[in-house]
């Protein structure tokens, strides 16, 4: 069954009489039982920390999402990353982190693990299995982004995960980009899959949210164990959210992704751009491998301009119409950040001009080509 087939029921509530499409919201912090033997039950929720039905409706929906065998849900998707890698290390432990990665995943491990006594040596995304020459006996983790996050290199996935497997070296992979839709990485060998379902899942820009699932059973039991010891919840209501974007998901995805190679597409040409940073246009320097492990593309891709002034950047962004200023993606609405002053990376060569990111939301393509085209004539 499809994706879209399957997602338009998933976790719905068996049909009667007058029965609702989707599982209801129970709000509870207490539980009730019929006897005190009953409190001590493993078998059963207690509190409700632990969640309710809606939660586990949810739950089944990544899971089968990403072929795994068990979903932690969490209130953010930076949780959804934080409480995973922390369920993998220990103090004395080196984790290699791809130098693409998300920003405040960066300032967790380089702040937060360190504080554990434990080392984050960052690696260059294209690194494939040139990875091996940085293990160490005491690597016990390796975090992979694939897109990068703002600059969009895409890493080799299976290369990174054979290497990690002959080591006993567990992976982690934030695949937020992709919604799961346009990437497997379970099936490419990665052990643990998180996402910011804050995006497309969300897809309003109104609720935030978190998924890590996980390719096993010991490993899913051990992000469990890591979420209840440090008190992770997440609010029924948001988690009713984030299950009703998952009925509309695959079709705002295809919507928003054609979007983006409308615009990247067009943008590859513009006198105005060096490079367009968008994995599934044919120019991209990964362009092979995206083909080769994944089946489309996202939302959100970046361009460098041609050397120009802050002033300039600044300018553009402030002259677009349609697309907002603002963080996140996958929502129904455009956006547009300049880049350059959060690009924290270790190993990179200059771009070669500004770095711009553009987030196509469900406009019409060539309304947002319009309203970029009348921002480079406002400023240049
Ligand atoms: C790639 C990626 N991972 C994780 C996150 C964090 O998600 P959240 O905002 O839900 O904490 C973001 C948010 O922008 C993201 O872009």
């Amino acid at each position: 069954m499809k994706n879209e087939t399957k997602f338009a029921h998933i976790g719905a509530p068996k049909a009667g009489l007058g029965t609702a499409v989707n599982p209801s919201i129970s709000r509870a912090s207490t539980l009730l039982f019929d006897r005190a033997e009953d409190l001590y039950r493993s078998d059963i929720r207690g509190y409700g920390r632990h969640g309710a039905q809606v939660h586990d409706a949810l739950a089944e929906a990544f899971t089968d999402l990403e072929g795994g065998a068990g979903t932690v849900l969490f209130p953010s998707g930076l949780a959804a990353c934080t409480y995973a890698i922390l369920s993998q290390v220990k103090s004395g432990d080196h984790v290699l982190l791809t130098d693409s990665c998300y920003g405040p995943t960066r300032k967790f491990c380089d702040t937060y693990l360190k504080k554990m006594n434990i080392e984050t040596e960052f690696y260059d995304p294209r690194i494939g299995s040139g990875i091996k020459e940085f293990i160490r006996d005491n690597t016990s983790l390796i975090i992979l982004e694939s897109p990068g996050s703002l600059s969009f290199e895409i890493q080799d996935i299976p290369a990174i995960c054979k290497v990690a497997k002959s080591n006993n070296v567990v992976t982690i992979i934030d695949n937020t980009w992709s919604a799961g839709l346009s990437l497997n990485p379970l099936k490419l060998g990665v052990d643990i899959s998180c996402h910011a379902a804050t995006k497309y899942f969300g897809g309003h820009s109104d609720v935030m949210y978190g998924a890590a699932i996980s390719r096993t059973k010991s490993l899913h039991n051990a992000i469990k164990q890591t979420a209840k010891y440090i008190g992770n919840a997440s609010s029924p209501d948001d988690a009713y959210q984030i299950l009703r974007g998952f009925r509309t998901l695959v079709t705002r995805f295809r919507q928003q992704e054609a979007t983006s190679l409308v615009l990247a597409d067009w943008l590859s040409s513009h006198d105005r751009v060096l490079q367009v940073l968008h994995p599934a246009h044919s120019d991209h320097p990964d362009h092979a491998l995206w083909q080769r492990d994944f089946t489309g593309g996202g939302c959100i891709f970046s361009v460098v301009f041609k050397p120009c002034s802050e002033k300039k950047v600044l300018g553009f962004v402030n002259a677009l119409k349609i697309f907002g200023i603002g963080y996140s993606y996958g929502g129904f609405e455009s956006l547009c950040i300049h880049c350059d002053p959060q690009l924290k990376r270790n190993h990179a060569t200059s771009l070669g001009g500004p770095l711009i990111r553009f987030a196509c939301g469900l406009e019409n393509a060539e309304d947002l080509k319009s309203d970029i085209e009348q921002a480079f004539k406002t400023v240049f």
